[in-house]
């Protein structure tokens, strides 16, 4: 399998004051791709922060992030968010004055991806994949429920035709039946549509139904199953 986004070395800090507050610390990982991650992590440990550097919104003090093998310098930083990473947040983040079908538009006007020619019909079916039939893509984006909105959302993230997909805290919001109609979404997305899903998660239930789960402690990535090993090997 090969390697789509590595970190190397990457820290970051908050200075609080006149204290600096480390929140990764010389962090390293390699995610590859067609694989569904959840990182996993208590509050306020800096999962939002190393999604935000992930998806190219933030940069870190120091370190290196690959895409695919290539540096993501400041020049190339551009181009990362625009053309190869989707995101998802916990509030959905849609544009609230906007049709499901105008947000998805809007993401797929702002990549240089090469996308088809009738966009508005590739965004109304995109939608309908996701369960929002065309008189829900066509009214306000407030008028959806949680879980629909979510889904359009995660239309749009994928209409820039991208093959890494970001979310954060994505279920925070949805009922335990919604969840898991979200997460099955991104379970499809890794198995049968190749992309890569990096999910971040306080949800025991959504960790489990994912290929690779990481904890964030102490400013680093641990796989949790190794982890657990260590653990085990360590009192036999
Ligand atoms: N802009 C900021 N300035 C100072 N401290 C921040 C800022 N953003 C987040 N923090 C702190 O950094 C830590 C990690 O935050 P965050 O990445 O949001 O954690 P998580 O998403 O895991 O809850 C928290 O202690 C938070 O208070
Ligand atoms: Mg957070």
């Amino acid at each position: 399998m090969s390697t789509i986004l590595t970190l190397k070395d990457i820290s970051y800090s908050y200075i609080d004051g006149q204290s600096k507050r480390t929140i990764l610390d010389h962090l390293s990982y390699e995610f590859e791709s067609g694989k569904f991650y959840t990182i996993l992590g208590h509050s306020g440990s800096g999962k939002t922060t190393l999604l935000s550097i992930m998806s190219g919104l933030d940069t870190p003090n120091s370190g290196t992030m690959m895409y695919e093998d290539k540096v993501i310098d400041q020049k190339a930083l551009h181009d990362f968010r625009r053309n190869k990473v989707g995101i998802v947040f916990q509030q959905y983040n849609l544009i609230n004055y906007l049709t499901p079908l105008e947000n998805v538009l809007v993401s797929m006007a702002e990549t240089d991806n090469k996308l088809p020619k009738d966009s508005k019909k590739v965004a109304g079916k995109l939608l309908e994949q996701f369960g929002i039939v065309s008189t829900k893509a066509n009214r306000l984006v407030t008028q959806l429920s949680g879980g629909e909105q979510q889904r359009v959302a995660i239309a749009r993230a994928l209409a820039k035709n991208v093959d890494l997909i970001l979310a954060d805290e994505p279920t925070g919001n949805l009922d335990t039946a919604t969840e898991r109609e979200i997460i099955k979404i991104f379970r499809d997305l890794t198995e049968n549509f190749g992309k890569t899903v990096i999910v971040v998660t306080h949800s025991v239930a959504v960790s489990q139904l994912s290929d690779s789960r990481i904890l964030l402690k102490d400013g680093k990535l641990h796989d949790v199953d190794e982890a657990l090993n260590r653990e085990i090997e360590s009192t036999i």
